[in-house]
């Protein structure tokens, strides 16, 4: 009996974890950002980078943040110091947990705004504007909508203030269950769009698009945009997986948590790419459209299909229950900080961190109309704010993870802690740990500015 029982409890904790990491890492980054970038950075060279990034520096660099967290098991930052202290190294480390607080902080900002851009076509899609709809009708209802700041603003309003408000109340164990249901409904439903998106006319052209390699369309800046989406889509680099490793029991292995995880999170955001080009050049629209993507070419399947205004409604709803599990991996470790090292209770934490970042978001709000011209460097502030973020901020945060778990932290702890059956595996571990995703990550770097 006690046996029993002592069995079920370390299953679902292994599976919570999944629920919660998979939650973290699925969201508007596999379905919307993903074929964005990929339009917008020539195709099928961009998705072979992102898979290479993925492999070689996603794997490892998943595997040494949730080690981390499991053996620090507090927040990002006290987790950074305890083990820093441990391994008699600099309290600097503790910047890494910093690094991340700010960087979820500002991906938030934007996030809800087009987490907002999806609740409201939840409410659209079912009117008659969407039946038959051809690409002009669509583009033009995309730009009509997001020309209106205030429209924007209500849904980001209240897209944060659901997201605050789940954090608050800490019922993100509601969410993982809800999780649970969400990610295999969202499978399924980009499996059928896939299969529509082959009889679409358009099939062996998006295909060619997505899969088939042409190197000179890819830009030095593009590798970054590629190694940059694929900490992104993971949630790697900023802490949050850190939180959810610190909960994991200690016999459960990492790495095949870790690696689930990451093959669930590839496999949608090809899927979507699967969904989306072939659609892109059935209806001769350009793949390079930019953040609207998305948001332009499936309500144009949608108004086709029989029922479609129903599926549409599914789909968005999908989207915004994936984007909500994200968008409380990206707060939570602002919340932590704010409650476990300012001294604040929950509520205030929840209160700041969310103001804060409602107020940031109305740059990206007024990025997309009364502030489109405000550039600089030819980038809008949403553009800034996701730059910084992406290619920056948790490729950085995600080299000094790995270096922590690689160099700093003794072998004789991090092998205790990963019991890899395999001696071997351990060996492959360290090697992509040590050497390839920093070398990988620097290079990349040096690439983007012009000195290689
Ligand atoms: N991975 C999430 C997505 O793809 C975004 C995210 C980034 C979540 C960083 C947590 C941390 O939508």
């Amino acid at each position: 009996m006690t046996e029993q029982r002592f069995v079920h409890a370390q299953w679902s904790s292994r599976l919570a974890f999944i629920l919660a990491a998979s939650g973290s890492a699925i969201g508007l980054g596999n379905i919307w950002k993903f074929p964005y970038l990929a339009g917008d950075n020539g195709g099928g060279a961009f998705v072979l980078v992102y898979l290479l990034s993925v492999v070689a520096i996603g794997i490892p660099i998943m595997i040494a943040e949730t080690l981390l967290g499991r053996r620090g098991r507090q927040s990002p930052i006290n987790t950074m110091r305890t083990l820093a202290e441990e391994a008699k190294a600099s309290s600097f480390w503790s910047y890494v947990g910093w690094l991340g607080v700010i960087a979820g902080f500002m991906i938030l900002s934007y996030y809800s705004v087009i987490a907002g851009w999806a609740m409201a076509y939840f409410f659209k899609i079912n009117s008659a504007l969407f039946e038959h709809i051809d690409a002009a009708g669509s583009t033009k209802l995309f730009e009509a909508f997001k020309s209106s700041p205030e429209f924007l603003g209500i849904w980001h309003t209240l897209f944060l203030s659901l997201t605050m408000f789940v954090v608050r109340k800490g019922v993100s164990g509601g969410l993982e269950r809800l999780t649970r249901l969400m990610m295999p409904a969202l499978l399924v439903m980009l499996v059928m769009l896939d299969f529509y998106a082959m009889g679409s006319g358009g099939f062996s052209q998006g295909m060619a698009f997505l899969f088939s390699p042409d190197f000179s369309k890819l830009t030095g800046e593009g590798v970054l945009v590629a190694l940059g989406q694929a900490f992104f889509s993971l949630g790697l680099g900023m802490g949050s997986i850190m939180v959810y490793g610190s909960y994991l029991p200690s016999d459960v292995s990492i790495a095949k948590s870790s690696l689930f995880v990451i093959a669930a999170d590839t496999l949608v955001a090809l899927l979507a790419g699967i969904a989306i080009f072939p659609l892109v050049f059935a209806n001769g629209l350009s793949p390079s459209m930019g953040p609207g993507l998305i948001f332009e070419t499936l309500p144009i399947a949608f108004g086709q299909m029989q029922g479609g205004w129903f599926i549409g409604m599914l789909f968005f709803a999908l989207i915004f229950f994936a984007a909500i599990t994200s968008a409380v991996a990206l707060i939570e470790p602002a919340v932590a900080f704010l409650s476990e090292n300012k001294g604040m209770d929950r509520e205030k934490a929840c209160l700041v961190s969310g103001a804060g970042c409602w107020l940031l978001g109305l740059g990206t709000v007024f990025s997309f109309n009364i502030w489109a011209d405000l550039k600089w460097m030819d980038k809008t502030i949403y553009e800034w704010v996701d730059t910084l973020t992406a290619e920056i901020m948790l490729p950085v945060g995600g080299v000094l993870i790995a270096i922590f778990a690689g160099w700093v932290m003794s072998k004789a702890d991090s092998e205790a802690e990963l019991k890899l059956q395999d001696p071997r595996h351990y060996q492959w571990w360290l090697i992509l740990v040590r050497y390839v995703a920093p070398i990988c990550v620097l290079l990349v770097f040096l690439d983007a500015l012009g000195v290689i």
